[in-house]
């Protein structure tokens, strides 16, 4: 570890936005990524992987890749691939290329994430951008390292509507159980969820920055981003909200982000509502705050940091 950087976890179920969130992580100058893990999400396991595999290899990211679960706490994987594209990445033309060098570490991601907390000098920075099932498994096996983590800065949830459901958002849907396992265990949450996200729009202007790099490896993200755009209506790209990159640029940029304490509680029951997050703001007087939770954000300066990082790193790429 670099003297002076803070040791990062990024776990993720890469996914568009999951390869954006990564390659921010991978450009801020006050953190190391100490392992990266994938999980069943957005797609298969063996996908989000391959996904991962190949953003470390096309960004010359010299970072370890463990997989991670490939089903839920309870349950089947709930993918999106309908939604998302094939192989949980869509494209409107060309695609990363598979990573033809870099392959998975052989130890699974919940033992190495337990390593690294076991091994942490300091409180330790985890970031989730897919459902929490992997950190999970990590505190129910070793329930001592829940006190080695610092921030745990996660994408899911949402204090209003959802978007896989009406109620709830992907990745807490995806593994509800995981989550409230996470927040029951006292790990120091930080959520950062659709009511944040929707105040963070990518669009056709941000596509087009990207393709003007004018690199093969260029045209290729700007084709999945071109997909990304295109999620709600095929024929006409449109903004999005851009999800995941909001835990990694909070990192760096927490004057953009507004938190706020409050009581999260999942939804795991409910026939209409299984993974809502339930998110109680009046606290203490009328529940304990288990979690902060992001309420606000600058999001033309969140997703212009995110753009200048992919045109600054694509360009040097060449
Ligand atoms: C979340 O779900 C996934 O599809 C995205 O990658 C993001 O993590 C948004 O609900
Ligand atoms: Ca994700």
């Amino acid at each position: 570890m670099a003297a002076g950087k803070q040791a990062v976890w990024f776990d993720c179920d890469t996914g568009f936005d999951d390869l954006m969130a990564l390659v921010v992580l991978a450009g801020l100058d006050q953190f190391e990524i100490a392992g990266v893990s994938t999980v069943v999400g957005n797609t298969s396991l063996e996908n989000t992987t391959a996904n991962t595999l190949a953003v470390v290899e096309a960004f010359g990211i010299d970072v370890p890749v463990y997989r991670g679960r490939s089903l839920p706490l309870v349950g089947q994987p709930s993918t999106i691939e309908s939604l998302l594209g094939e192989g949980g990445m869509g494209t409107i033309g060309r695609r990363l290329p598979p990573a033809a060098r870099r392959r998975a570490e052989p130890e699974h991601a919940v033992q190495a994430l337990i390593d690294f907390l076991r091994s942490a000098e300091r409180p330790a920075l985890v970031v989730g951008t897919g459902p929490l099932t992997n950190v999970a498994e990590a505190l129910a096996l070793a329930p001592d390292v829940v006190g080695k983590i610092g921030r745990l800065v996660v994408m899911g949830g949402s204090t209003g509507a959802g978007n896989h459901t009406a109620a709830a958002e992907f990745n807490v849907f995806a593994d509800p159980e995981a989550w409230a396992a996470v927040l029951r265990a006292g790990a120091p949450l930080e959520m950062f969820g659709l009511n944040l996200t929707r105040q963070v729009l990518i669009g056709p202007d941000d596509e087009a920055r990207i393709r003007a790099v004018g690199t093969d490896l260029a045209q290729a993200v700007a084709d999945h981003l071109g997909a990304y755009l295109r999620i709600r209506d095929r024929h006409r790209a449109a903004p999005m909200p851009l999800h995941d990159p909001c835990t990694t640029v909070s990192l760096a940029h927490p004057e953009w982000f507004e938190l706020a304490p409050a009581r999260v509680d999942v939804e795991l029951a409910g026939q209409l509502t299984r993974g809502a997050t339930v998110c109680e703001f009046r606290v203490p007087r009328r529940a304990e705050p288990n979690a902060l939770v992001a309420v606000r954000a600058e999001g033309e300066r969140v997703v212009g940091h995110v753009v200048d990082r992919f045109v600054e790193a694509l360009t040097l790429l060449g």
